[in-house]
């Protein structure tokens, strides 16, 4: 076994590896199709954007979608279309867009728990009197949009997605395994670099409600239907035509960039699987993850050392880390003003985790690398939390 670089072992990246880096596949298309727009001189919210329209509502299995700037933007347009007349509850353990997308709307918030197995709002965990309840599929696992359907029509409450880490999910409805997109009003996807499918920056509503999609594709521009009398005050939340070439070229790729971070995360899983201390989120039997992160938990006490004592000898060896979702964001200064219940599930799941280097080409090698840098540290717990702390 190596020793560990914060004991002056070799570093398992000499030259740091990426955390997450964008895969294109074929820069050649995009930039033809980037080049065919600004000659046509027709650069936003046009034919390419209807073109990623009309794809994205195939691949999701939806009626409707509408292309927009950013998820954040299409979550507060979905939410003021929505207008709940009372609280809008959402999960704690996500980031913290799910819930400035209510903070924008100036609606009251309730933060809610989740499992600590899926690391998802579950149906027991609703609690107040929500008037919408916003589930969000953490790291691309299908929340259970059953069971969340059903508490939402007993307690008289409209249900949305937050499916930023969703494209390339599965999830099985009556025996078959469809893409996330379809369940609630509507869902919203993000396409930032670091997602499975991206535009570069961008975000994509579906719903299968016509008269929803009428109203966002008229709020994502000022709420003007063309008349230039505002029905609405709505939001420059366009979607450019150099955005949605990039957005097209990676929905053709998804299949496979799914598949890769599967093989990525089951390498990450059966190689810590044996590392006392080491967790990871579950995924329901018959769902797919798209695997948007890969994310470890640190039990100290089995471990041997604290989660920050691995992020930073970690970081000795060449791999950055992120601490998703650590503060959770009911405890984040924006919502110091929120008075939440305990949410014990949060706080324990907020405390240990380390999301990994993960991207739709890792080579599997780095993958196994990083495992076995885990390994290595845990075996020398306690030398390396003294280094550590020695600085
Ligand atoms: C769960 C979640 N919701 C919303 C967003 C916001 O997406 P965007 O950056 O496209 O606005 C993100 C971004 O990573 C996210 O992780």
């Amino acid at each position: 076994m190596t020793l560990p670089a914060a004991l002056g072992g070799p570093a398992a990246f000499p030259e740091p590896l990426p955390f997450a880096r964008p895969t294109i596949e074929e820069p050649g298309r995009i930039l033809g199709d980037i080049e065919a727009a600004l000659a046509s001189g027709m650069v936003t919210n046009s034919s390419l954007v209807r073109e990623l329209e009309t794809k994205a509502a195939a691949e999701f299995e939806v009626e409707h979608c509408v292309a927009v700037a950013s998820c954040t933007l299409g979550l507060m347009l979905v939410i003021q279309a929505i207008d709940p007349q009372g609280p809008v509850l959402v999960p704690s353990f996500t980031f913290a867009a799910s819930a400035h997308a209510v903070a924008w709307n100036g609606r009251e918030i309730l933060f809610a728990d989740c499992d600590p197995d899926t690391w998802l709002l579950r149906p027991e965990d609703v609690y107040g009197d929500p008037a919408l309840i916003m589930g969000v599929h953490i790291s691309g696992v299908p929340v259970d949009y059953a069971g969340l359907a059903e508490v939402a029509t007993d307690v008289g409450a409209d249900l949305m997605f937050d499916a930023a880490h969703g494209a390339g999910s599965r999830v099985l409805v009556d025996g078959q395994l469809r893409p996330l997109g379809g369940f609630g009003r509507a869902e919203v996807f993000s396409l930032t670099p670091t997602k499975v499918l991206s535009g570069a920056e961008g975000g994509l509503i579906t719903t299968n409600d016509a008269e929803l999609a009428e109203r966002l594709r008229l709020a994502r521009d000022y709420g003007n239907p063309g008349d230039y009398d505002m029905r609405f005050a709505g939001l420059n939340a366009r979607l450019s035509e150099l955005h949605a070439a990039v957005a097209l070229a990676s929905l053709d790729h998804l299949e496979t960039r799914v598949d890769h971070r599967n093989a990525v995360a089951d390498r990450y899983r059966l190689l810590m699987a044996e590392i006392p201390g080491v967790g990871f989120q579950s995924v329901p039997d018959g769902s797919r993850s798209s695997y948007k992160d890969f994310t470890i938990l640190i039990n100290e006490a089995e471990f041997g050392a604290s989660r920050d004592t691995v992020v930073a000898a970690l970081a000795a060896e060449g791999v950055p880390t992120r601490p998703y979702y650590s503060p959770p964001v009911h405890r984040q200064t924006a919502y110091a003003h929120v008075v939440s219940p305990e949410l014990p599930n949060t706080d324990r799941l907020a405390s240990q985790v380390i999301s990994l280097p993960m991207w739709s080409h890792l080579p599997l090698e780095h993958a196994e690398k990083v495992a076995a840098a885990v390994s290595a540290i845990q075996q020398n717990a306690d030398a390396v939390s003294a280094a550590v702390q020695s600085g």
